[in-house]
């Protein structure tokens, strides 16, 4: 790997890491990732914006093997992706500071333990002068963590948005050469990191269109010369208006929960609306997570196991619950045994989103026509619920 130039005094130094396929555990990362990190030169100064994960260390020493000097570190962000070579960086430039927002002080002091005296903090608007080049902070909580902010380059006219508009990809090209190819990345990188806090960036964003923008320089994935293509999606995955469809995500033991899903999808589907069904026993959460983005409807089905939800349907509501989708109903059905808490367990897991619960179709062994006849008429009611909330 090699050191990237993206116009004359800024260099690209970060990190592909094309072979991970869990983020935190947790994240499914079919294309890889990056950590992308950027040395900005002004005539006095040379600024080091962010730096990569501790299990690239070797790249970015050899990396910084080109710049001698650094005076200033950028933390955008202290999720340790980002800054846990930050140490690593201050004692190789022992002149360097570190400079942040006051949230972010405290966490690199616990997380990265960064002596206080080496760190300075930058108010929301201030403008740090390199020589001929300036780059202002901009407070921007909550993309991902309480602390972040974003550094804009005001000549360049570049915003280096840390995981704001990043992407989960790994690639050789520095730039997005193909909008079409990194759609996907950056909807899961949305959906899985940036969801939580759809309403804040919806707040933030008028600060967003008073810059004029050239480049957007994320932490992960390629940049984009062409920022309109992921301001505009953004603006679309961030809005309150959800699209008229359905999202199910099920599983079933013995069969009887997989033909109520089968026959909901297809009455849904009979009265034009999308249906995304998900077996959550061979499904990608990370296509799950993206279809919560824009789904209406939120169907959990679930056989009954042990009196409660299916493990699988457990962790996928947890899922839901965390993620704070923008979908408006939620529905529950699913076939039991002798006895069933499934509902008021799934009832009791919801407490962080505000779905207006429909009434649950939960059937007492195989499904007859008569259960199935609840079932079309929840397609129905969800119809009308989509109707009447102006998605028809
Ligand atoms: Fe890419 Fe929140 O770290």
């Amino acid at each position: 790997m090699a050191v990237k130039k993206l116009v004359n005094g800024i260099f690209w130094v970060g990190a592909e890491d094309w072979d991970r396929r869990l983020f935190d555990s947790l994240i499914p990362l079919p294309d890889g990732t990056s950590y992308n990190a950027y040395i900005v030169r002004g005539r006095d100064l040379t600024v080091l914006i962010d730096a990569v994960d501790p299990t690239k260390k070797d790249i970015l020493a050899s990396h910084l093997k080109d710049f001698p000097k650094i005076d200033l570190v950028i933390a955008n962000h202290l999720e340790q992706d980002h800054s846990g070579l930050i140490p690593y960086v201050l004692e190789r430039y022992p002149q360097a500071r570190l400079l942040a927002t006051s949230a972010a002080k405290d966490l690199i002091i616990t997380h990265l333990h960064v002596a206080e005296d080496r760190i300075k903090t930058v108010a929301d608007g201030e403008r740090l002068d390199l020589g001929g080049r300036t780059i202002r902070f901009i407070h921007f909580p909550w993309v991902h963590w309480p602390e972040t902010m974003l550094s804009y380059l005001e000549e360049d006219k570049i915003l280096f948005s840390c995981d704001l508009f990043g992407s989960h990809l790994a690639s050789s090209e520095l730039l997005v050469e193909d909008e079409k190819r990194i759609y996907e990345p950056a909807k899961r990188y949305f959906a899985e990191i940036m969801m939580p806090f759809r309403k804040i960036i919806q707040k933030n964003w008028p600060v967003l269109e008073g810059l004029e923008v050239q480049f957007i320089a994320p932490s992960h994935g390629p940049i984009y010369d062409k920022p309109a293509f992921i301001l505009d999606a953004y603006k679309k995955w961030i809005a309150d208006q959800p699209e008229n469809s359905v999202l199910i995500a099920w599983v079933s033991m013995h069969g009887s929960t997989a033909r109520m899903v089968d026959h909901l999808t297809w009455e849904l589907a009979g009265q034009g609306i999308k249906v995304m069904p998900f077996n959550l026993a061979v499904a990608d959460l990370g296509h799950l997570a993206m279809s919560l983005v824009e789904a209406a409807t939120i169907i959990v089905a679930s056989p009954t196991i042990l009196t409660g939800l299916h493990p699988l349907v457990a962790e996928a509501v947890f899922l839901v619950n965390a993620l704070r989708p923008k979908a408006l109903f939620a529905g529950f059905i699913g076939s039991y045994g002798w006895k069933s808490r499934a509902f008021d367990q799934l009832k009791a897991m919801l407490d962080s989103v505000r779905f207006e619960l429909l009434n649950p179709v939960q059937i007492k062994g195989d499904p007859r026509a008569e259960d199935l006849a609840l079932l079309t008429k929840l397609a129905v009611d969800i119809y009308q619920k989509h109707q009447t909330a102006g998605l028809i």
